[in-house]
């Protein structure tokens, strides 16, 4: 997990949460502090980590409004991050997405919403096949370019 200054607060009740919840491992970067801080560096704290890890680790970014942070965790080749707001995109995020990092909003959603999120989130499981495909596509494009798709 790794937050900006926007969502210290809900980063760390959410640390505890996924620990004494769902019993996982977390490992926090931070922040510590509200003072402030660039999301991009914390967003590559976790995104180098979790691309460098087991292939069934996952990551949480929080930001202010969650958008920064999904900006910048897509930037990585490797990291589907899905900014959440609700538990049906959560829900998806996984099923169709694969997503491996989820993104909230500390000054959108409230404890309880990102709790119901975080829970629906950790337990999904990818679906493949045809969803698959579509990941292939994206992961195929060269950086900066359209692949051909155009
Ligand atoms: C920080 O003030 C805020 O800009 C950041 O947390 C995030 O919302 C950016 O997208």
């Amino acid at each position: 997990m790794a937050a900006d200054h926007g969502a210290l607060e809900l980063k760390n009740d959410l640390a505890v949460w996924i620990r004494d919840r769902h019993g996982l491992e977390v490992v926090d970067f931070g922040v510590h502090s509200t003072a402030s801080v660039d999301y991009p560096d914390l967003a590559a704290s976790l995104c180098r980590d979790l691309l460098a890890g087991d292939p069934q680790d996952r990551g949480i970014l929080l930001c202010g409004t969650g958008l920064g942070m999904s900006i910048a965790a897509n930037r990585w080749p490797g990291v589907r991050a899905a900014l959440c707001h609700d538990a049906y995109t959560a829900r998806m995020s996984r099923l169709h997405n694969d997503a491996n990092v989820l993104v909230l909003g500390g000054r959108v959603i409230g404890l309880g919403v990102a709790r119901d999120l975080v829970d629906v989130w950790l337990v999904e499981s990818f679906e493949g096949g045809r969803h698959q495909r579509r990941l292939d596509k994206m992961e195929a494009l060269p950086q900066g370019q359209d692949g051909g798709n155009s």
